[in-house]
């Protein structure tokens, strides 16, 4: 065993109260995902879009990392001799919080804008506003928050093809397997020869392709599960 790549998804974010996209509570529940995460969506309306992610901001600098985040943290403590990368979809920082390494956003992060002008990444300090001046070139109306929209290349595909053909170990955390690229993930490191590891509360739409599906909550079933791999 060499490479590790563990996929996360809003799953795995629940228990530290953040809401997922399509379970009970979902974000999509109360957005229209058209509205607020295509880029129509964004071009009809981008102090909606705005609005949105400023919002979902405050909440997710509110939470904090659960088990689950922090059990991979001290897997790869534990083992400096493996190449652990942290491929998430999600655009919380709670990774971050919890102090892993080799994290890879691949559908952006909360806490960035781009200019659609100059291509300047901004750290966000506090609300990001449509008509708010790039630092960088100083065109207003073109700031969007830096997170992939539907329609949009996720980031990092390239370096994540690679970690998929290469790795040994491929584990995905609370994702329900529905949006592609990174639903099909598990099928290419399957087809190059990884053992394949689903943690979720409930079977998703692509389990079939998992050697072993673990059934519950992230934060009670990932720690014991990376603490058995780290010994071997
Ligand atoms: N432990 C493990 N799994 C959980 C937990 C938990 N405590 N709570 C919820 N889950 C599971 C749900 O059963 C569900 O299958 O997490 C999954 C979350 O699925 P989604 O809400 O669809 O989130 P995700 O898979 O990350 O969505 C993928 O879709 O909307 C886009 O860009 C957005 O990155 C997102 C992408």
């Amino acid at each position: 065993m060499k490479n590790i790549v563990i996929l996360t998804g809003a799953g795995i974010s629940a228990e530290s109260g953040l809401a997922t996209f399509r379970g009970s509570d979902g974000l999509w529940d109360n957005y229209k995902v058209e509205d607020v995460a295509s880029i129509e969506g964004f071009e009809k309306n981008p102090e909606l879009v705005h609005t949105f992610y400023n919002n979902l901001f405050l909440k997710v600098q509110k939470a904090e990392p659960n088990e689950a985040h922090l059990a991979i943290t001290k897997f790869q403590q534990e083992r400096k001799d493996l190449q652990i990368d942290v491929v998430t979809q999600n655009v919380d920082l709670l990774h971050e919080k919890a102090k892993s390494e080799n994290i890879y956003h691949i559908h952006g992060r909360i806490d960035e804008c781009v200019c659609l002008n100059c291509g300047h990444i901004e750290k966000r300090k506090g609300d990001f506003h449509f008509n708010m001046p790039c630092k960088k070139c100083g065109q207003i109306n073109v700031l969007k928050p830096n997170i992939v929209f539907f329609g949009e290349m996720p980031m990092y595909m390239d370096k994540v093809e690679k970690m998929l053909q290469q790795c040994d170990v491929f584990i995905a955390v609370g994702t329900s397997g529905v949006v592609y690229p990174a639903a099909g993930f598990v099928q290419t490191a399957k087809y190059y020869g990884a053992k394949t590891y689903l943690f979720n509360l409930d079977n998703t739409e692509n389990n079939f392709f998992f050697d072993k599906q673990i059934l519950g909550k992230a934060g009670e079933t990932l720690p014991e599960f990376l603490a058995d791999l780290s010994k071997k």
